[in-house]
């Protein structure tokens, strides 16, 4: 595995998101014996760079982590969030950014996760009742109080990235960002090289999608939120399909899975990056790890860039709300 640094912070190239072991995907939350093994097979393989959030269960993610991490904490750069959870008010799923908030929702994510301090400490989603100032500003209390040791954002847009940065030095943007989810490209990523911000692109595997494995959503559970995804749904499914089929081809040339086409064309756009590919499992989190090996040629680059456009929205229409673009 080769390392590198998010601003200052070292991490793995590949990292992983723990979320669909308790949250989002089928099968989340029903064998937390191999989601425990695979977040140890990735230690063993060099992994350092570990994701969760306090949204994510609600709670029971980080708590499983804080499980999984008990006598391997040192060996890793443990990343989780806040925002999506209104403590004093609404409860989860909404937005509360506020400096009170902030303060709750560190307490008990460092008690869930069995630590003394987080890596990296991203802001969920962008909180239009709270200034950004007013966030960073506390965040940066806490980096003084070594509670957190760096400061992220999630799917923040350019304006609100500048204004953070300005209060504290942001270590990492993490947005989802694939080969069917190119958006940044165009105005975020280039500030995040101008203001030397870390990406973390969260879905690099399009949810699975890209791996080719999902050719119809028949299988997934009732509560698998890709049903809700305009991706996953009705004829843009269908139409999708012959992105998860170009992958595979190239895959097929490369002698490499199409999930590790997937990130290794994310890792061949700067090493400036380190994707999250998701998995509760030990085989695929040795699949993913291993795309650090692949190397594309030109020739593979430039097909997978001209791939065509995917149908539908990312998310659905909630959901885009909370994107800041
Ligand atoms: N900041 C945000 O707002 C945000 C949003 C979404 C996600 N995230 C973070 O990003 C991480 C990754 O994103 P994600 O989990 O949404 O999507 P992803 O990594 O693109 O895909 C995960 C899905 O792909 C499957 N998968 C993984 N490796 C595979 C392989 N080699 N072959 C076939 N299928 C494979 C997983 O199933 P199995 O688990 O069954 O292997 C899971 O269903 C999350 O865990 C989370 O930490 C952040």
């Amino acid at each position: 595995m080769r390392y590198i640094k998010l601003r200052d912070l070292e991490v793995s190239r590949i990292g992983l998101g723990a979320m669909g072991m308790s949250h989002g995907y089928t099968g989340a939350g029903t064998d937390e014996a191999e989601s425990i093994r695979t977040v140890h097979r990735a230690l063993e393989l060099g992994v350092t760079l570990i994701d969760t959030a306090e949204i994510y269960g609600p709670y029971t993610n980080e708590e499983l982590l804080g499980r999984a991490l008990k006598g391997h904490r040192d060996q890793v750069v443990l990343a989780t969030k806040f925002g999506l959870i209104a403590h004093a008010g609404a409860g989860p799923w909404n937005l509360d950014s506020s400096p009170n908030n902030i303060r709750t929702s560190v307490e008990g994510s460092l008690k869930r996760l069995g630590t003394d301090h987080i890596d990296l400490y991203y802001q969920h989603r962008v909180d239009p009742d709270t200034p950004i100032e007013e966030t960073v500003g506390v965040l940066s209390e806490l980096v003084e109080q070594g509670k957190i040791r760096t400061i992220g954002l999630s799917e923040a847009g350019p304006e609100t990235i500048r204004r953070a940065h300005a209060v504290h030095p942001i270590t990492a943007v993490q947005s989802e960002y694939s080969l069917w989810t190119r958006g940044l490209e165009e105005r975020v990523l280039p500030l995040l090289r101008e203001l030397r911000i870390g990406l973390v692109p969260f879905s690099p595997l399009g949810r699975g999608f890209l791996t080719g494995k999902i050719r119809s959503t028949e299988g997934f559970a009732e509560d698998d939120f890709r049903h809700d995804n305009p991706r996953f749904t009705g004829e843009n499914f269908q139409r999708n399909l012959r992105i998860a089929d170009e992958v595979q081809t190239v895959a097929a040339e490369a002698g490499a899975t199409p999930a590790q086409v997937a990130l290794a064309w994310l890792l061949a756009q700067g090493d400036d990056i380190a994707p999250i590919p998701g998995t509760k499992r030990v085989s695929r989190v040795e699949e993913n790890t291993a795309a650090d090996a692949v190397q594309l040629t030109d020739e593979q680059l430039a097909k997978l860039a001209g791939l065509p456009p995917a149908s539908g929205d990312t998310h659905t229409e909630a959901a885009l709300r909370m994107l800041e673009r």
